[in-house]
């Protein structure tokens, strides 16, 4: 499968067109940014690791019965996906406080949330990602009640198979993200999941392993990424 016309580019991955008007490339670029595409710099060996990442998480929940648009890995850094007509929410689940949770609330970081809490955030860079809810979603047409009740069940499912394959190598999952497209009429999970959209910390000296490493300038990035996917079983190489 070829690239064709450059489609979209966004702040990590770019998304090509191909032959199959059902089916895209995204190539994962080493650009990294936080604040709102604010702050972007070049993280050597990301693309590679995101790519990597990414394909074993979504065939982990693909085993798991969750339909993902992950069709196959087809370089180091490219990967094809069926085309999703995307919805511009996020969607997070919250194990344990921080981030913009602890930020909103005045929360102690780490404080366990139980039952883990879900939210949702408007995806537009411009107005810095608003949080937002199921009623003004299907007010403005972004879902309707039903398939934003599917975006929640799955998300929910997605944190069960995740936290234990986290746990499993000694580490926790504090938060993440998720987005959802429409194929043919179904809930589909799109875009990625690597540690740029979630939160990872050792399970026993809480050290974090995610992009927090460098939204605070806390250095070796990438050096925790890898950490993260050696202990889960990623193959890098
Ligand atoms: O910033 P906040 O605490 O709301 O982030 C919650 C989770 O969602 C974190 O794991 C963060 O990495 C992820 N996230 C993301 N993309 C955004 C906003 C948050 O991947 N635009």
């Amino acid at each position: 499968m070829q690239k064709q016309q450059l489609l979209y580019k966004g702040k990590a991955k770019s998304v090509y067109e191909t032959e199959d008007n059902d089916l895209l490339i995204l190539h994962f670029r080493d650009d990294t940014s936080a604040l709102d595409g604010k702050r972007i710099e070049q993280l050597a060996r990301k693309g590679v690791v995101n790519n990597r990442f990414n394909a074993f998480i979504m065939q982990k929940l693909a085993d798991a019965g969750i339909e993902t648009h992950f069709e196959k890995q087809l370089s180091d850094d490219e990967v094809l996906v069926k085309r999703l007509d995307m919805i511009p929410v996020e969607c997070v689940v919250r194990n344990f406080a921080a981030g913009s949770l602890v930020r909103r609330l005045g929360l102690e970081e780490g404080q366990a949330l139980t039952p883990p809490t879900y939210e949702l955030f408007y995806k537009d860079d411009a107005l810095g990602d608003p949080m937002v809810n199921e009623s003004l979603s299907v007010s403005l047409e972004w879902a309707t009640e039903e398939q934003l009740a599917r975006m929640k069940e799955l998300t929910y499912q997605v944190n069960d198979v995740l936290k234990a394959l986290f746990e499993a190598g000694d580490l926790i999952l504090v938060d993440f993200k998720l987005e959802f497209g429409v194929f043919h009429d179904r809930i589909v999970l799109g875009d990625e999941f690597s540690p740029d959209g979630c939160r990872i910390w050792d399970k026993t000296t809480k050290k974090k392993l995610d992009k927090d490493r460098f939204r605070q300038s806390l250095g070796d990035v990438i050096e925790a990424y890898e950490e993260v996917a050696n202990r889960i079983g990623v193959p890098l190489s």
